[in-house]
């Protein structure tokens, strides 16, 4: 087979080497070129870090070349953070780091060794120039000519972030794998700093497009930018100099990181097939560092493809296919991480670095990729974990119930008003649809009652509709009479005999989507009643469901004081059924919520239009409820941070909505998303919604909640520690386990937890078998 690999970065020269090299196993030799425009020991950029796994995988394709690299890299495990005039440091986090130069210069030696044909200072205009060849591979990096020329096919997605970057060396050494942030009067600038030979660091220095523009570094020559990092990093740096690799762009210019991605890989060009290859048809951010590690590896699948294809006929079209299958996984994969991770830092200064302490703000950096776990952190450095957890304890008003261990962050106490909730899980607000005429029964007695025996410190009863027509379907429960108050009462009553939790009540108005089924009658939840339907309501006659959907009359001005008034009667009811804290449900689309999304109010009057005009109503409200609501007692908000649909809000508007909320007295935010519009595109996964408790928190600067898809104490723990979100809401987990807070915090070998006195023989038995099972694992 003839090959011509465009491009003699880590992708070209790698592959080149083991598709020689599996020719000459089987007998067959490949005819394989490398056309690459530079010289032979010529390159942008210092040094790349790859990890221990990626080592073990190029062993196994190609002894030499992984000997040679082992020979030449710095490996370390520490990460040290600089900040605040602070210093802490972690371990066990096991990096390689190698020069980019070294590595070339290893992989073309052995290339040449084995009789790969390496063609320096010669540009390749297209893969049409290579006509004989039966394979071209584009590995022609980020800026691709070939995934250009045939963007057509390729359909190359391509995104420029808005920070800016320079990539820069010192020969100051670095051990551990340092991040320095450093504020200036403009804004925070951040460096990554990595030792990867005996004599030389990686510092690349990051920080926000305006910032770099405040100081005027958009017209700075190279060497000025250098100065300006050299006095911005002055007190590190102690007298070294910072160095550029001036001939290249990317080594001598800020610039922005393009993420690429392709939804095809491979093409027919009339005579060649021709597939792309490393950086052409993917990056990661440099944030977690695995850029060339995917290009590696490529270059290993696309040889193991061969491999297994045998001697068919012609196996190049079904190599390809699988190759793009197996990769595009791995890639995504690692993509979504470097995107989190890339994410942190770009929004570091405004969002983490003058909120978090240093303590926090390691950890959160840690986790930035959301890869890495409370338990993956204790894995790799118990040590600093107990002390993070002791930190992090002393600020709550964590007993030392524990014995001498801390006690993990899930279960640490949290004081809003008056209220002090015992540890950090909420069962969040579910629908259960089995009232009669709005009266919560035997069954809602059991179910908040289990689940406040079940450890949770706080269970949260479902939405409470304020009058008849404001349930979402006719089983839905209320607070609008006395007999409705005094059931509630003894719900109440029973969870603050029998536990220690706290009960709160969320109170709402479906608006729009009331007057429906419940989820097991007639043609299912949001669909309206087939029969007993009730006239409905909303900012605008717009329905939920554009077919099929009922149509809500327009509310006037005395619906709405009406509403307000109904809201205000519930809240006086929840007072004095004795409810510890109430949430007002501004989310999922229902009345107050539908006032506050652009999609389902079209108001032209002072309650539609702006946001602020939209949020009008839902803080009048607020503000009327909050009067009558007990002055020790804590309201959240729930609110959907994100509609998923275009047009929608945003988790940006979410932060201003937030705002205004708090401005107006809410002690909490409860941050769930969607089903405001039956359109809506959501994209779901672990913790999927945590990100906008994360964003209002530290940007809006109010406490919140973070719910959604959070199934574990890892989870919890994760979350609480990174300052993502001070409660969270747990959901799904709660139906089929009442005691989901016990089982957990038995998982995890946390025995601090209390347990009801009549359960108390479970408490030992269970933790028993999960400590078996820990150490089975180990
Ligand atoms: C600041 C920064 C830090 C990074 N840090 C890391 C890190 O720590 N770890 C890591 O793994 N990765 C890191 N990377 C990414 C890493 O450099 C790339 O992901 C990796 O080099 C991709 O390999 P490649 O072979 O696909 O492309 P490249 O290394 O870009 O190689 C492409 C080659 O093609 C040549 N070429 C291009 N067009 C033509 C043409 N028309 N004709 C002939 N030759 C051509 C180029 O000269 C180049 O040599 C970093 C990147 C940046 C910008
Ligand atoms: C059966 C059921 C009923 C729900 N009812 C409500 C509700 O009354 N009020 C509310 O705000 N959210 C309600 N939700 C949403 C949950 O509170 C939670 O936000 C969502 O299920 C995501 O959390 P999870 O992934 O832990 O389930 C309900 C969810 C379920 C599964």
């Amino acid at each position: 087979m003839k090959i011509v690999c465009i491009g003699g970065g880590p992708a070209g020269l790698y592959f080149a080497l083991l598709m020689k090299k599996l020719g000459r196993e089987r007998g067959a030799e490949h005819d394989i070129r490398v056309v690459e425009r530079n010289k032979p020991y010529d390159t942008f950029g210092w040094g790349v870090v790859f990890s221990d796994a990626t080592m073990d995988n190029m062993r196994e394709w190609d002894r030499e070349t992984a000997d040679a690299i082992e020979a030449s890299f710095a490996h370390w495990d520490d990460i040290e953070l600089q900040f605040k005039g602070r210093t802490i440091r972690s371990g066990g986090h096991g990096f390689v780091g190698i020069g980019r130069k070294k590595l070339l210069n290893i992989l073309q030696a052995r290339c040449e060794a084995l009789g790969v044909q390496l063609v320096f200072e010669t540009e390749a205009d297209s893969d049409a120039d290579y006509p004989e060849a039966d394979l071209v591979i584009a590995s022609d990096g980020i800026n691709s000519k070939i995934r250009t020329q045939h963007a057509a096919v390729f359909k190359p997605d391509i995104v420029s972030r808005p920070n800016r970057f320079i990539w820069l060396g010192t020969q100051k050494l670095y051990e551990p794998f340092t991040f320095i942030f450093e504020k200036t009067e403009h804004g925070w600038f951040q460096a990554h700093i990595y030792k990867f030979d005996d004599s030389t660091s990686t510092f690349i220095v990051e920080c926000p497009e305006h910032v770099w523009k405040a100081h005027g570094l958009d017209s700075a020559s190279p060497d000025e930018s250098v100065a300006f990092c050299e006095r911005l990093f002055a007190s590190n740096l102690q007298g070294e100099r910072l160095m550029t690799n001036a001939r290249h762009l990317r080594g001598s210019a800020w610039i922005n990181f393009q993420r690429v991605k392709c939804e095809q890989w491979s093409l027919f060009n009339g005579k060649s097939h021709v597939v792309l290859m490393g950086d052409a048809v993917h990056t990661a951010h440099f944030a977690i560092g695995s850029g060339t590690k995917l290009a590696l590896e490529d270059a290993i699948e696309l040889t193991r493809q061969f491999k297994e294809q045998g001697d068919t006929a012609d196996p190049i079209p079904a190599v390809l296919a699988r190759y793009q299958a197996l990769r595009a996984i791995d890639v995504i994969r690692l993509q979504n991480a470097a995107w989190n991770a890339m994410e942190w830092f770009e929004v570091c200064g405004e969002r983490y670095c003058d909120q978090l302490e240093p303590e926090q703000f390691m950890y959160s950096m840690l986790t930035r990729s959301q890869r890495i776990s409370h338990e993956n952190l204790r894995l790799r450095d118990k040590g600093w974990l107990d002390g993070f957890e002791q930190w992090f304890g002393e600020r709550t008003a964590a007993t030392a119930a524990w014995g001498s261990t801390p006690v993990p962050p899930m279960f640490t106490p949290y004081t809003v008003r008056s209220v002090t909730v015992k540890n950090r899980v909420v069962v969040s607000p579910m629908a259960q649809y089995c009232c009669v005429d709005g009266l919560p029964g035997e069954f809602h007695l059991v179910h908040l009652g289990a689940r406040a025996l079940g450890g949770a410190g706080m269970v949260v009863a479902e939405m409470t509709c304020t009058s008849p027509d404001a349930r979402i379907t006719p089983g839905c429960p209320g607070l609008w009479n006395d007999a409705q108050r005094d059931a509630w009462q003894r719900i109440v009553a029973f969870v603050h005999r029998e536990t220690d939790a706290k009960i709160a009540i969320q109170i709402g108005h479906a608006g729009p989507k009331a007057s429906t089924n419940e989820p097991w009658a007639g043609d299912g939840a949001d669909r309206p009643l087939a029969q007993g339907n009730w006239p409905i309501v909303a900012p605008s006659a717009l329905p939920y469901r554009a077919e099929g959907g009922q149509m809500p009359r327009e509310m006037t001005g005395v619906d709405m004081d009406r509403v307000r008034d109904d809201f205000v009667r519930a809240t006086r009811y929840a007072a004095q059924a004795g409810f510890d804290w109430l949430e007002l449900h501004c989310a999922h689309g229902y009345l107050l919520s539908s006032y506050i999304s652009p999609l389902t109010n079209r108001r032209s009057d002072k309650f539609g239009g702006s946001l602020a005009n939209r949020l009008r109503y839902p803080l009048e409200v607020f503000a009327a409820v909050r009067q009558v609501w007990p002055e020790n007692l804590p309201i959240s908000v729930r609110i959907s941070a994100h509609d998923w649909v275009d047009g929608g809000i945003t988790p940006g508007e979410a932060v201003e909505v937030a705002r205004a909320f708090k401005a107006a007295g809410a002690d909490m935010i409860d941050c769930s998303s969607g089903q405001v519009s039956a359109e809506q595109k959501p994209t779901y996964g672990r913790m999927y919604q945590t990100p906008f408790a994360d964003r209002i928190r530290n940007e809006a600067g109010i406490a919140t909640i973070a719910v959604g898809a959070i199934s574990e104490a890892d989870h919890v723990n994760s979350i609480i520690s990174a300052g993502r979100a001070d409660l969270c809401a747990v959901a799904r987990p709660h139906l089929a386990n009442p005691a989901w807070t016990l089982t957990e915090a038995a998982r995890i070998g946390y025995t601090g937890i209390a347990w009801p006195k009549q359960y108390f023989s479970g408490k030992a038995q269970m933790e028993a078998i999960f400590q078996r099972e820990r150490a089975a694992r180990e």
